[in-house]
């Protein structure tokens, strides 16, 4: 009896043990396949073999530099190592492994590579999600962004905004934002119908608040502040500095759709001069692939709503449903067009065209990447 009992707990622990392994032995060993096949290039610790060693002039990445490391989604790093370093515009000295290796097996490799930064405190380029016309990214960024907005109403306008942003640290970025107006002036009898000047500018600070790549959400905290640089007489500024806070949050969605929300508040210093007034900013879309490495085209439809701090007032709503078209093979500069419509009370507010360029100026010079 008793030996009975040792047998059957033999048995099963040996099932038990051998189960885990089992399951192991079935999924790629990502460090096995990067030592293998990307460690003669990219170094044992991901940080790039040096030029003597690999022979050609090529610099390589440095996967271990966070900075680098974790803006990069893994879905464009699978690309390059399936297709080669020119599917986004690198070096050809970056070889296709879609033959010899399996996207699997790839994403293993790259399970890897996010091994090298340590710090897990820099949200990941997956949460850098499309950029909306109105609705600011969660995502900390380095770009500049040239807005064009012209209203379709009298008298004629054609308005720019040049915003530049930078990061610093893991979590945080700087933004400085300079419109540049051209406005018809409403005088028929002025010798000059047209008038340029700059407008308010505008200086922002964004932390990330919260970030979880499980979950797929990001909730940032921003402070802007607009000074009254412009001209308040020939209508390039409000006149008064306004302070404005506001809450970002993206959400990562399946099939390469995505969310993105920013509630918010503006507070003139002057109350006579502009509305103190809240905002709710939403955003969805989702991207689409012509061919399978290639580069998205994301449709989104916006929905802005606007509420002044006034005891009568009515939330105004507008629309804004836009395309946005990646224009480089780097994948760095992109297209985005749009036409803001109002919802409610639509007598008092203009329709409007809008366009911006993007310009990831971290992946590359605007002339690089094509
Ligand atoms: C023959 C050398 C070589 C091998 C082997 C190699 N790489 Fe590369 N890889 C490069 C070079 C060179 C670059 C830089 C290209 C550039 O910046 O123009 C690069 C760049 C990359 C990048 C792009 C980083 C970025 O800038 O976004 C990824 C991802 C990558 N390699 C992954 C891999 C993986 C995964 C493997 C193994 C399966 C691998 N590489 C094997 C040479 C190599």
């Amino acid at each position: 009896m008793k030996h009975r009992v040792w047998l059957w707990a033999a048995l099963w622990s040996g099932l038990l043990l051998s189960v885990p392994t089992a399951l192991a032995g079935s999924s790629p060993d990502g460090e096995a396949i990067y030592q293998k096949a990307c460690a003669a290039c990219h170094g044992p610790r991901g940080t790039g073999n040096p030029r003597h060693d690999v022979g050609f002039e090529a610099p390589l990445p440095d996967f271990s530099n966070c900075d680098f490391a974790s803006r990069e989604p893994n879905a464009d790093w699978i690309a390059v190592a399936h297709e080669g370093g020119p599917v986004r515009a690198f070096s050809p000295m970056m070889p296709a492994f879609g033959e010899a290796l399996s996207v699997a097996e790839l994403r293993a490799a790259m399970n890897h590579i996010r091994s090298f930064c340590t710090d897990k405190s820099w949200p990941r380029g997956e949460f850098n999600l499309p950029r909306a016309q109105v609705t600011t990214k969660a995502f900390p960024e380095d770009e500049v962004v040239w807005e064009m907005r012209i209203p379709d109403g009298e008298p004629d306008a054609f308005l720019n905004e040049l915003i530049y942003e930078k990061r610093f640290g893991a979590r945080n970025q700087l933004e400085i934002a300079v419109p540049v107006d051209w406005r018809e002036t409403s005088d028929p009898a002025a010798d000059n119908q047209w008038r340029s000047g700059v407008g308010d500018v505008k200086l922002g600070l964004k932390r990330v608040l919260y970030d979880d790549l499980e979950l797929g959400a990001i909730v940032s905290g921003i402070a802007e502040v607009s000074l009254p640089t412009g001209d308040e007489a020939d209508g390039f500024g409000a006149g008064t500095t306004i302070s404005e806070i506001s809450l970002a949050y993206g959400q990562i969605l399946p099939a390469d759709s995505f969310f993105q929300g920013q509630l918010g508040m503006e507070v003139p210093a002057n109350g006579d001069k502009a509305n103190e007034e809240a905002y709710l900013r939403m955003a969805a879309g989702r991207s689409f692939f012509l061919e399978r490495w290639g580069r998205p085209w994301t449709p989104m439809l916006e929905l802005v709503a606007t509420r002044e701090n006034a005891p009568a007032a009515e939330t105004a709503w507008d629309a804004i449903p836009q395309l946005q078209i990646m224009l480089s093979q780097r994948q760095h500069v992109r297209l985005n067009i749009g036409w803001r419509t109002a919802l409610t009370n639509d007598t008092v507010r203009d329709d409007q065209f809008m366009v911006y360029l993007l310009w990831d100026w971290f992946d590359g010079p605007l002339t690089e990447g094509w």
